[in-house]
Formats: C-alpha cells, structure tokens, sequence
C-alpha cells in the first residue's frame, strides 16, 4: 500500500510531468497539426493548419515566425479571417500601423484605420472608376516596393487577405531580398555596403504621376534614410533593400544615385527571382517587409477586386544621426 508519502510523490511527479508536457508542446518547433511546404527553394512557402480563429498561441507563433524568418513569405490558406481576427492575428506579432490617407488627403475610410484598404472600391463598395483619382493612387501599388519603406520605421510584416479576386489577373508577385543580395556581383555589394538611400513616397507617386504633396505630406514621408545593404535580423542574412520608394543615395549627386538604385532594382527584379502567386479567396499571405519587396499585377478594373491588409511595425528607425542601427 501506498503510503501517504508515496502519494504525494506521484502527485507532484504527475504534476511535474504535465508541466513539462505543457512546455514541450509551446516549444517543439512545429506543433503536429501544422504542415509548411516551400513552393520555392527557400523562400514563400504554404502553411496549413493555422486557424485565424484566434491569435496564434506560443507554439504556433514561434513556428510561424521561425517559418517567415526562413521564407519570407507565407501563405495561409483557407484563413478567411474576420475584421476582428485579422487584426488579433496581426497584433500578436507587434504594433500594428496606421494606414496613412496622405495622398488623397484626410479622406473617409471604407474599412478602419488599422486596414490598408487594397482594393478598388469607393466608400459605398462601388467600383471605383479606373480613371479616378484615387484608383490612380493605388495603382502605385504595381511597383516593386517594401510596405512603408517611406517611414523612418519601416514596416515588419504585412498580412494582406484575399476576400474578392478578379478571375484572371490581379496577381501579387514578390522578390526576396537576400537571395538578391547573394546573387550580386562582389564589386556591387562593395559599392553597396555602408551606403544609405533615402525613401520617400514622393517618389514612388512621382512614378505613377503624382506631384501635389501639401507641406504636412512632404515633412512626414519625404526623407527616410535606409541602409541599401541592409541585414534582415530574422536571418542575420543581408538584403540588398531596393523599391520604388528609394529616391537617392545620401552623399551622392542625385541623378548618379537615382542611376544606381535603378539599376539595383532592375537587377533585383529579373524573372529568376520572382514568386507570382495567383490569389484564392480567403488566402491570407504573410511577408516580411525587411527583406521582400512585392507588387501587385494589373486586372480589369471593371471587376471587383478587394483585399485588406494590416502591417506590423518594424522595431525603430533604421538609421540614427547618419548612422545604421544594428539589429533593426
Ligand atoms: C499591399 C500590396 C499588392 C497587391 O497590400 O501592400 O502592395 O497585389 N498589394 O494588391
Ligand atoms: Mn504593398
């Protein structure tokens, strides 16, 4: 018979071992339900068995983390997400961002603040008409860029959903960054290293014909200085960080440095590079901004197309007083 010592003892071994079962499921690195199968060589790969039902738990938080660290760009499909668990699933990465209306001045929203409304409809759902001003603003979003790259803080992940795609066209393409920077000739990544190209979303509009920024626009997204070989923290691996935002090279005369990071991006953005990923309702895709640039494909803008996207701040500016940040 067991004494009342023995049992005590077992109880707190039961105990002991529950803990340590509960431990052991928050750290395995990929719980049993979750599959991840890279649809490229080490980058954009599918996730299955993540519920967007509610934010994800330790275990599956630190999977998916350790998953976009290594492939930059995850999608997750069947994830049809709610407002509400949009937004839950995004926070429990970080601080989400506020979507700025600074092109097209304080407009009203369709959906709330914390969503980048990415589609083409009008307050009232409408399709907007392909030459409205607005429709012209968003079509910024077809050149290769890093989300929010205009801001000292740049961007950490988007999470952008698919809620209603067009039946041809419309397709989100994306390029990783370090494997950009590998593939890059030794005497370019010297001319690179230490360099700091300043963003500015004057510049990526610019491109698609925008020019009437008010004093408050050009003060806050005119000058964000990034390091142009910058390295990723989830990885430790370097990008060669480019986009349509990148207007010049600190130091350099601006048509030499404009020269340059065309040339960069033109370099990065060559077919061998690049993910196309054709859309399915209800997908929802992940991508780490520090090292992805992404655009959207043109489609027939009489047919609705509406995705909503949130953002996950980046940890701080990217360069102080001249000089880079480490680890950001
Ligand atoms: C975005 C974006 C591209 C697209 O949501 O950040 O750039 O395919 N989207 O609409
Ligand atoms: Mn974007």
């Amino acid at each position: 018979m067991n004494s009342k010592k023995d049992l005590l003892s077992n109880c707190i071994e039961g105990f002991q071992f529950a803990r340590a079962l509960a431990a052991f499921e928050l750290e395995r690195s990929t719980p049993l339900d979750i599959s991840i199968e890279p649809l490229g060589k080490d980058f954009f790969a599918r996730v299955c068995g993540v519920s967007f039902k509610s934010p994800p738990s330790g275990g599956v938080k630190k999977t998916i983390v350790e998953a976009i660290n290594k492939y930059s760009v995850l999608v997750f499909p069947d994830a049809a997400p709610t407002e509400e668990e949009h937004l839950a699933f995004g926070r429990a990465f970080g601080e989400l961002q506020l979507t700025s209306s600074s092109v097209s001045g304080k407009r009203k929203r369709r959906i709330r603040a914390e969503f980048a409304d990415v589609s083409n409809l009008d307050l009232n759902g409408r399709v907007l008409p392909a030459d409205s001003r607005l429709a012209h603003n968003k079509q910024a979003n077809q050149l290769w860029h890093s989300d929010a790259s205009f801001r000292k803080t740049p961007s950490k992940f988007s999470f952008l959903a698919g809620i209603r795609l067009p039946p041809s066209g419309g397709e989100t393409e994306f390029v990783d960054l370090r494997a950009v920077w590998d593939a890059l000739p030794e005497k370019t990544k010297q001319e690179c290293e230490g360099k700091i190209a300043v963003h500015s979303l004057l510049a990526s509009r610019r491109r698609v014909g925008f020019h009437d920024f008010n004093e408050e626009e050009r003060a806050a997204y005119s000058h964000a200085p990034h390091p142009l070989a910058r390295v990723h923290p989830g990885s430790g691996r370097k990008c060669l960080f480019v986009g349509s935002h990148a207007d010049f090279i600190d130091g350099n005369d601006e048509v030499t440095g404009r020269q340059f990071l065309d040339e960069l991006l033109e370099f990065a953005t060559q077919e061998r590079f690049i993910y196309s990923h054709k859309w399915t309702p209800g997908e929802v895709i992940m991508w780490d901004n520090r090292c992805v640039i992404h655009r959207g494909r043109p489609w027939d803008m009489s047919v609705i197309r509406e995705m909503r996207r949130v953002t996950v701040d980046g940890d701080g500016p990217t360069v102080v007083d001249g000089s880079i940040v480490p680890g950001i």
